[in-house]
């Protein structure tokens, strides 16, 4: 089947309005949210059912034409843009967004790739029910898009990263079989794990289009604070203080450094830290409870309190509503955007355990500083799963991109070896993509990448899935 022939099938299966070929329409799918990668496409491919999916793969496998599955487009790592050779189809699983169904006795949801995640948490409401992934993407990220990078957030602490919210995948592989896999089973030892295969392999051993997701109660009551911590020693006693007398009700544990709030007040006036000591590090802590207000309240200033005492804590504010707390997570979540709008940026999503946390810093702090004067140091993350994302801002005044195109490499080369130092991980949530591909084999090791390499090939021989990301 040569490419004409293949558009014409793809418009006779899916209908012209869902075959983009003009170039004036993929454009919403050709870059990356970050603005980094730019590619091309033979077609955009919207399909609305599995069965429409199926039959596209089949094409692809027999045109030999690859493909890119694409949700919301918001990968921190390229890893749902086309390349720049015009062959590629990308395939975006929006239109396939219905929620097949809420079970309150299971406590599941079954939901299609293409829904958007706020969708999902807000129909789990609606039924009493919560879907803890959150993050700030979650207005236009979907679940497909999430459980193929694994996706963390601001609840991994309490519920874990989506593969952990995730019994059941209806996946369509390299071939164009679909694996019917919505079982909504806690437990189901039978043979190799193949959900766990297809959760976090970033489109590159099939299409997820839709799961069994977990739902949990949703907690009766939150109490949310902002804490102005000295420095990282106290920020972690401060965490097990937390851990050790709150337990299951502590569900968010975030750290702000001075540097990635005063960006974010810089880039949206409204949005300044409420602690009005200048803290040179301020953690965001939540504690989400099904009992009565006032026990999750009292709890929140006995250890607050105690937290005072220690001297690890000089300053809080507890939300006094919703709203305010609300107000409180805004702020977190725009640091991200902050950082886009103050133009290009480095990234490090790196984790690390919590014990190596402080040295790390330190230590990272003086060589970033020493050998690249004048650059921001934007740290900030979820410090309670020993997830920093340690951003580097060029130096005020110079040319942003001209900046990283000299000093990307030199950068991450420190800020990694420090990782690798220290025992950490070189992407904690965001993936691989194309930006990391590179440093995969250094930092997981030959074996580990050759068994990759194994399995990409046993699944996907054709090597037509989302083809130079991940894997080389
Ligand atoms: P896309 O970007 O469209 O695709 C991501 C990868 O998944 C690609 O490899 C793609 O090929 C593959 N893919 C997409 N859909 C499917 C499918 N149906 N089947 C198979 N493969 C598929 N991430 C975090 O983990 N934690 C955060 O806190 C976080 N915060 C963010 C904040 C902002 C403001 C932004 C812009 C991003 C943030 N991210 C975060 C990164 C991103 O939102 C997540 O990686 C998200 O899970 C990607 O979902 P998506 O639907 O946008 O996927
Ligand atoms: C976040 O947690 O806001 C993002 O994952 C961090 C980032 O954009 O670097
Ligand atoms: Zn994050």
């Amino acid at each position: 089947m040569n490419q004409r022939d293949f558009i014409s099938y793809c418009q006779s299966e899916l209908g012209d309005a869902y075959v983009l070929v003009e170039s004036k329409d993929q454009v919403p799918y050709l870059s990356d949210w970050r603005n980094r990668y730019h590619g091309k496409a033979l077609a955009v491919l919207l399909p609305k059912t599995t069965q429409e999916v199926a039959k596209i793969v089949k094409a692809c496998d027999q045109a030999l034409i690859s493909i890119v599955p694409q949700g919301g487009n918001t990968s921190m790592c390229g890893a749902a843009t086309p390349n720049d050779s015009g062959q590629q189809i990308v395939l975006n699983l929006k239109r396939m967004n219905a929620i097949r169904e809420i079970n309150p006795s299971n406590q599941t949801m079954v939901v299609e790739s293409g829904c958007i995640l706020q969708t999902v948490q807000e129909a789990a409401k609606t039924q009493g029910f919560l879907f803890p992934l959150s993050l700030g993407a979650q207005g236009s990220c979907q679940i497909g898009g999430n459980l193929a990078t694994n996706a963390g957030g601001t609840n991994v602490l309490r519920y874990g990263n989506a593969r952990e919210l995730c019994l059941g995948l209806e996946v369509v592989t390299a071939q164009g079989e679909i694996l019917h896999g919505l079982r909504s089973l806690r437990k189901d030892n039978t043979g190799f794990d193949l959900r766990d295969l297809y959760i976090g392999s970033e489109g590159c051993l099939g299409i997820i289009t839709a799961a069994v997701i977990k739902l949990y109660p949703l907690p009766q009551t939150k109490w949310t604070a902002l804490v102005a911590v000295p420095n990282i020693p106290a920020t972690i006693e401060l965490l097990s203080l937390f851990q050790k007398r709150t337990a299951a009700l502590l569900s968010g544990f975030e750290m702000m450094s001075k540097d990635s709030l005063d960006l974010t007040a810089k880039q949206f006036p409204h949005m300044k830290n409420p602690l009005t000591n200048d803290p040179f590090y301020t953690v965001l802590v939540e504690l989400s409870d099904h009992e009565g207000e006032e026990h999750a309240r009292n709890l929140m200033e006995q250890v607050l309190e105690a937290a005072f005492e220690a001297g690890i804590a000089n300053d809080a504010v507890i939300a006094s509503n919703l709203s305010q707390a609300q107000s409180f997570w805004t702020m977190r979540e725009h640091i991200t955007m902050a950082q886009a709008q103050e133009g290009a940026n480095l990234k490090h999503d790196i984790s690390l355990p919590i014990s190596e946390l402080d040295t790390f810093i330190t230590e990272t702090d003086q060589l970033i500083r020493d050998q690249f004067t004048g650059v921001r140091i934007i740290n900030f993350g979820h410090l309670g799963d020993g997830n920093l994302h340690y951003n580097i801002a060029p130096p005020l005044g110079v040319n942003a991109s001209e900046f990283n195109r000299v000093h990307e490499e030199a950068i991450h080369d420190v800020v990694y070896s420090q990782v690798e130092k220290h025992h950490g991980s070189i992407s904690a949530e965001h993936g691989i993509g194309q930006l990391k591909l590179p440093d995969l084999e250094a930092h997981r090791g030959s074996v580990a990448h050759q068994l990759m390499r194994s399995i990409k090939t046993a699944l996907d021989p054709k090597n037509i899935m989302n083809p130079g990301k991940v894997l080389p």
